[in-house]
């Protein structure tokens, strides 16, 4: 305790920091090796930085350290070239924090089944970081969480034992933008917006990252830097809320929804194309509104139209169900004992990452209402729907007659959609994959 709080040259560690990071001699760790920080450790790692990925997960741990890349945008020989080179490694364990100069959470911020944010991740890397915490550290926090968890929970853990933000270690928030799947903006072209608990803080991090990112985006405090990616992504839900919405209304009015966006996208101004589907999915869009809602009623202040959009996108799976079985009644089938193949799995095109798809709900209601369900999905081998475990079948005509409906749900590349068109009885196309096609077969959202 004396040796972390006594008197020393105070700028002295952090110096030695920032010479460091210039230098790209700095270790640097990444907690979290997923979506966000398997790509993260990876550019750092490829800069010349010695990177350690620590996971929780040994099976992700042993898989990194053997090469194999769970990450569609993350190649088996790019991280065999950094692991064989000495510049990346991982490890199951926390310890031997206070051997890295930089550490960079990028956990999980799910939330909870009364749908509250559940930062249990974070506290849970957060508390090994305080445990050892060392002068001349930066510490980052990455997850996407509400305005406040850095300077009202991560800050008082750090402090605990005397040693002081801005002063004897550095802490900032910086929230990942990582589209996966976009081969136009990846980690390090995607602007890196950054928030420092002081501005020596922000000056370390916004160091750290211009080693590595074309772009770095300074604002004024890690509330801002918080409320920034809260603010994209409940743009991006309530836009899809509100398109989703008028996709109910053409139904109801008899009109093409996706004649009516693309007709309107032609104006080059004050317009931007958002487009229906069968509900949100993904670790970020239907969360991190949440994330906001509940922070900004802890403050007396009602979030209504993250409210009415998260209703919104929730409501969207029921309504295909009861597209699909209105087309099924149409030719005097019911949907109960009816043969469905679900096509496409995964949250959004071309991943396989299915967490909080709405496919899951779409299955959930068929099966609840007797369907029987089968899915192909090229990314996704197998499947949990509704409690069974479902293999994603082949792909043929044979299978493709035989089945009553055929949904998309997905729209992943590479998929044979000139098959399906000859072969399926009926199509409903929730993505308008057949823009141009008109069928008595073919059913669009
Ligand atoms: N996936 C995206 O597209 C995306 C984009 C932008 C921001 N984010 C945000 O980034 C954060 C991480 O998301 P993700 O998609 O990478 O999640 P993920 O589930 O893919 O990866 C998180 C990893 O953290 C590990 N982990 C959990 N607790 C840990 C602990 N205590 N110590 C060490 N490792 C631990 C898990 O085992 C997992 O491998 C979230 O806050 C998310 O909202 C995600």
């Amino acid at each position: 305790m004396g040796q972390r709080t006594g008197r020393v040259s105070a700028a002295t560690p952090l110096d030695q920091l920032t010479r460091r990071l210039e230098q790209k001699t700095a270790r640097v760790g990444v907690i979290g090796l997923g979506y966000v920080g398997l790509p993260l450790a990876v550019e750092f790692a490829k800069a010349g930085f010695q990177v350690t990925g620590l996971d929780v997960d040994a099976g992700r741990v042993a898989n990194v350290n053997a090469a194999r890349s769970y990450i569609p945008d993350i190649a088996d020989g790019e991280l065999a070239r950094l692991i064989r080179g000495g510049r990346l490694r991982a490890a199951d364990t926390l310890e031997g924090l206070d051997e890295l100069d930089a550490i960079i959470i990028c956990v999980p911020t799910p939330l909870r089944k009364t749908r509250e944010p559940d930062i249990s991740f974070i506290l849970a890397a957060a508390h090994p970081i305080a445990a050892s915490l060392r002068r001349g550290q930066l510490i980052v926090l990455e997850s996407t969480t509400y305005p406040g968890t850095t300077d009202e929970v991560i800050l008082p853990m750090l402090q605990a034992d005397g040693l002081k933000a801005g002063r004897d270690f550095c802490l900032a928030f910086s929230p990942e933008r990582i589209d996966p799947g976009n081969a136009t903006y990846q980690t390090t072209t995607i602007p890196k917006v950054i928030g420092g608990v002081t501005p020596r803080c922000l000056a370390a991090a916004s160091l750290l990252y211009g080693q590595v990112i074309t772009r770095v985006v300074p604002v004024s405090s890690t509330k801002v830097a918080e409320m920034v990616k809260l603010l994209e992504n409940t743009f991006r839900a309530v836009n899809i809320g509100l398109v989703n919405e008028i996709a109910l209304m053409c139904d109801t009015l008899k009109l093409d929804v996706w004649e009516v966006i693309e007709a309107a996208a032609s104006k080059p101004f004050g317009f931007m194309p958002f487009y229906p589907g069968p509900g949100i999915g993904g670790h970020c869009i239907p969360s991190d509104p949440m994330y906001l809602a509940w922070k900004a009623r802890l403050h007396g202040f009602e979030a209504r139209f993250i409210e009415l959009a998260d209703q919104t996108n929730r409501a969207m799976p029921r309504h295909v169900v009861e597209k699909l079985a209105a087309a099924l009644n149409e030719r005097r089938q019911a949907l109960k004992g009816s043969r469905i193949l679900l096509l496409g799995l995964a949250y959004k095109k071309d991943v396989n990452d299915l967490r909080d798809s709405p496919a899951f709900d779409v299955a959930h209601e068929l099966v609840e209402r007797g369907a029987r369900l089968s899915y192909h999905d090229p990314h996704v081998p197998s499947a949990q729907l509704h409690g069974g475990v479902y293999r994603s079948v082949p792909l043929t005509a044979a299978r493709l007659k035989q089945a009553d409906g055929v949904v998309i749900l997905t729209n992943h590349s590479g998929v044979d959609y000139g098959l399906v068109l000859r072969h399926a009885p009926l199509i409903l196309d929730t993505r308008n994959q057949y823009r141009s096609v008109r069928s008595a077969r073919l059913v669009k959202l």
